[in-house]
């Protein structure tokens, strides 16, 4: 144990180690006075405690970076008077705003005539009126003056590359986009599953998709046959496409072989398209199957763009809740490509001779709105990476940065913290002096991370842009603006003009003060919000908008807790629901848990999430088995049945076999013991309503000795 001699919190954590540093984290919270561990999910907290511990030294939370002085004279948004004003103008006429920046931004077939529609709310419409399409925004409107322009950069995982024009993406998507009308039968409305590789076909089956209006869904490549089916079959998708395999650490790896066994059985779908990547051999099923590389140059590299509504559909993205089945998040055309192309050269600030770099994969959101829409919107280059960023190691970003002259790097804090981890000097080995802005998403940053980004990547004068946002939010929400705002780490700061994020009570939808806990909420609908749950408005309802009014009337909740600082700073704390965040993916866990119970032996889980060094939350499963059962055995079978029902993705770090979980008399498991027993706390909250209190203890030893 170690002795704290002094210990603020809120403001200043100052820990002063005096020899061993095994402290446990209840006594922690306890001296550090953390108000509300319910609304606190305290990932954030947890990592600037271990990080005060481990480096025993003071590190104020209240530190701030100027935007860089250079950076902000050519920025878009240059000072914090004009992020003000901008947030003004949004306040004080809200459909102006946005009008304005609809016209400005986007090129319409024809014109919108009603900026914004609640009447209907929380069903609303952006850009009644309004045609337009939105491949001929990503593409046609910029040939005229760029292109010979770069518009995709390729890096294979093997150090291939290619670079795609403008010109050259116009025509293979115009190709892509004939292929799938002609030869597949697609019409505008059909529901299109991708499940592809990092390659360029991904972006450009998007693309094909937007010009004839059919709507892609895209599944991440690492998801299992069964969650693929799921997919399908919930969107009811007539064609699938995808490759043969890709690479990844210079070995071959299948896509393929998981659809043939996805679409086994009873299927919705017509057509496989199969592109070419690795050739490796795979099964063909003659009449279904359709070879991309075949027939792609009979195809005429000029297809009409299909004129749409600004609220015709655009993608589905399925994504996790709080129940087992993942939601299908509809977004609609104009509003969305308006935001994220606003994003993109609001937050980015990305320039006319940049390289932009985000290493999402297409299969989430980052993807669709940071690789592809957003910067084919704004006529940027985007790089687009096969591989992973440790291989052939942990330099191989910085490597990409050199060899591309990358400016703007986008990545997620679990790729920071492994990059960090296993090549802590190897940007200092690359000239990444090109760097000019740097991004995280997708979960709290932890501080020592932030530090090393900013310090070892960012060489002390990049600006760190941590942005907020989700799957349903379409676009960033709140975030720091490179030239304007005064940052503090691993914090997301303010709305982005237009956005009317607030942190609110849920108990009295006011406003919550400095330092109070709160639910992270949207007030106003905006351009890039969700539109719906496919097939489910009950559930878009539900989820959404059911858990916080502000003056009586419903407004988005994110999910997520949230607090203001003294300068009224937003700092994400996590989730409030039962969703956990597994290296920047949100996972379900009663998904998992519906998963866990296909194991025939499996009587009853409860599945929490556990601070994750490197993950930020591993998945923590408490299981009750049926019949007893060697302890090893069982555990294999449980994490190989999640990998068979989700992917490798969810499997879990942590298995306890339990002789039961701790449940309220009226039959409801505790998980707030669960999810603190998995921590390592203490359980020092009243267990005596429950059915069997003796099980916290049983439990408790098992997990903490
Ligand atoms: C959830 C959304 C948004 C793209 C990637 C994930 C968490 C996201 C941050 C951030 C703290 C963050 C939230 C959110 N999250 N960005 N900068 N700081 N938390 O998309 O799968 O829809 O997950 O990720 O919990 O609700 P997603």
């Amino acid at each position: 144990m170690i002795d704290i001699s002094e210990i603020y919190f809120d403001k200043t954590i100052v820990l002063i180690p005096q020899g061993n540093i095994d402290l446990r984290f209840d006594t922690i919270l306890k001296r550090c006075n953390i108000p509300d561990m319910g609304l606190c999910n305290a990932v954030n907290d947890i990592f600037e405690i271990n990080y005060i511990i481990k480096e025993g030294k003071k590190m104020s939370v209240k530190e701030i970076f100027q935007p860089n002085v250079e950076f902000s004279k050519s920025a878009r948004i240059k000072s914090m008077a004009e992020y003000q004003a901008l947030q003004d103008e949004a306040i004080n006429d809200y459909e102006g705003f946005w009008s304005r920046f609809a016209k400005e931004k986007l090129d319409w077939i024809e014109p919108f005539t009603n900026t914004m529609d609640e009447s209907n709310f929380p069903f609303v419409k952006w850009f009644d009126g309004g045609k337009l399409n939105v491949s001929s925004q990503c593409i046609d409107r910029h040939l005229d003056s760029k292109a010979n322009k770069t518009a995709i950069l390729f890096e294979g995982d093997r150090g291939d590359t290619l670079k795609i024009t403008y010109a050259e993406l116009s025509k293979n998507v115009n190709k892509f986009a004939n292929l799938l009308k002609n030869e597949l039968n697609v019409k505008k409305g059909d529901r299109v599953v991708i499940y592809m590789p990092m390659i360029p076909e991904a972006a450009y089956a998007m693309l094909a998709c937007a010009r004839i209006g059919a709507i892609h869904s895209i599944v991440f490549g690492g998801f299992s046959a069964e969650a693929l089916k799921d997919r399908i079959q919930d969107a009811e998708a007539k064609v699938v496409i995808t490759a043969d395999g890709a690479y990844r650490k210079d070995k071959p790896y299948m896509l393929k072989p998981v659809v043939d066994t996805a679409l086994s059985g009873k299927t919705p779908v017509e057509k496989v398209l199969v592109v070419k990547r690795n050739n490796e051999e795979i099964a063909w099923l003659d009449g279904r199957d359709i070879s991309y590389n075949d027939i792609i140059d009979n195809q005429s590299d000029e297809c009409e763009a299909e004129i749409m509504d600004s609220e015709d559909p655009l993608f589905l993205l399925y994504t996790s809740g709080s129940t087992g089945k993942p939601k299908g998040v509809q977004h609609n055309s104009a509003g969305y490509i308006l935001w994220a192309q606003m994003t993109m050269e609001w937050v980015f600030d990305v320039k006319e001779d940049d390289v932009y770099w985000c290493t999402a994969d297409v299969g989430w959101i980052t993807g669709h709105t940071y690789i592809v829409y957003g910067p084919l919107a704004m006529g940027a280059t985007t790089v687009m990476f096969e591989g992973v960023p440790t291989y052939p190691d942990a330099g191989r970003p910085w490597k990409m940065v050199q060899d591309h002259k990358i400016t703007q790097f986008y990545t997620a804090p679990t790729a920071i913290r492994v990059l960090h981890k296993m090549g802590e000097d190897e940007p200092s080995k690359y000239d990444i002096s090109t760097l000019k802005v740097l991004g995280t998403v997708g979960e709290p940053i932890d501080p020592p991370a932030w530090k090393w980004y900013y310090e070892s990547v960012g060489q002390s004068k990049c600006a760190i842009v941590d942005t907020y946002w989700q799957t349903e939010t379409g676009g960033h929400i709140v975030s720091p603006l490179p030239g304007a705002t005064p940052i503090k780490p691993a914090c997301a700061t303010f709305p982005l003009p237009g956005i009317m994020a607030e942190i609110l009570d849920p108990k009295t939808g006011k406003k919550v003060g400095a330092g109070e806990s709160g639910y992270m909420c949207i007030t106003k609908p905006w351009p890039a919000m969700i539109r719906g749950v496919w097939g489910d408005e009950d559930r878009f309802v539900k989820s959404y908008f059911g858990d916080v009014k502000k003056d009586g009337k419903a407004v988005y909740f994110t999910g997520d807790g949230a607090k203001y600082d003294e300068d009224g700073y937003i700092t994400i704390t996590g989730r409030t629901d039962d969703v956990i965040n597994v290296s920047g993916h949100r996972m379900g866990t009663a998904e998992v848990e519906a998963a866990i119970k296909k194991y025939n032996n499996v009587a009853e889980v409860a599945v929490v999430g556990k601070p994750h060094e490197i993950k930020g939350e591993g998945i923590f499963a408490y299981v009750v088995l049926k019949e007893e059962a060697e302890a090893e055995s069982e555990m294999k079978a449980i994490n190989g049945m999640i990998k068979q029902e989700i992917g490798s993705i969810a499997l879990c770090d942590d298995i306890i076999l339990a002789p039961g979980l701790p449940k309220t008399r009226s039959g409801k498991i505790m998980r707030r013991i669960l999810r603190s027993i998995a921590k390592g706390e203490k359980i020092t909250q009243d267990i005596s309503t429950l059915e069997d209190p003796s099980i916290v203890a049983s439990i408790e030893s098992m997990v903490n000795g």
